[in-house]
């Protein structure tokens, strides 16, 4: 058990396990782009655990690029969304890949879709660590899924609780 501020949270998904799915994600990114060249856009600040490892595991030729974007403050979602921040690759044309932590009410997703879908890519496609389906508010296309987990609080392989635990090699849920 840990304790980040007032919370208590337990264990929930180790780092071997959370590898081990990166690992057949990647493969299948592998797979599926075979002699194209896909931007990754990976989303700040949570993403940038799970996107390293992953990349990591991708053998292609690739670019990344990283963006910021957020509508949460501690556990509970604003409905606020951001603009993309940082995106400066020519993207129209191009394979997209958004690299995400976790898709939760996918109010974030969706604004970040529609604003890529306007500098006209070739295609794009959403890498998630993990997924809450109960708190999906509308239908996101998602093709590479590393879990899908119960609606609750998480942290840890990037996840903060206010800004804490980011840094935990492992996925810890609120007890
Ligand atoms: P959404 O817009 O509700 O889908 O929220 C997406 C963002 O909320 C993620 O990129 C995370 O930064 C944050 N978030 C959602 N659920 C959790 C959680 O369980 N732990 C930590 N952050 C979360």
């Amino acid at each position: 058990m840990i304790t980040i501020l007032d919370k208590t949270f337990v264990p929930f998904i180790d780092r071997a396990k959370i590898e081990e799915r990166i690992g057949e994600l990647a493969s299948q990114i592998s797979t599926d782009y075979k002699d194209r060249c896909p931007v990754f856009i990976v989303v700040l600040n949570g993403a940038f655990l799970f996107a390293t490892e992953l990349v990591k595991k991708v053998p292609l030729s690739c670019e990344i690029t990283f963006v910021k974007l957020s509508s949460y403050t501690q556990t509970q979602s604003t409905g606020r969304v951001r603009e993309i921040i940082g995106l400066e690759e020519t993207i129209s044309g191009r394979d997209v890949i958004i690299i995400e932590d976790i898709v939760d009410t996918g109010l974030t997703m969706n604004q970040l879709l529609e604003q890529i879908a306007k500098l006209n890519p070739a295609s794009v496609e959403i890498a998630t660590l993990l997924h809450k389906p109960d708190a999906l508010l509308k239908p996101i296309d998602m093709r590479y899924i590393g879990f899908e987990i119960a609606n609750r609080f998480v942290v840890g392989y990037g996840l903060d609780y206010d800004g804490l635990g980011r840094n935990l090699d492992a996925l810890y849920v609120i007890s």
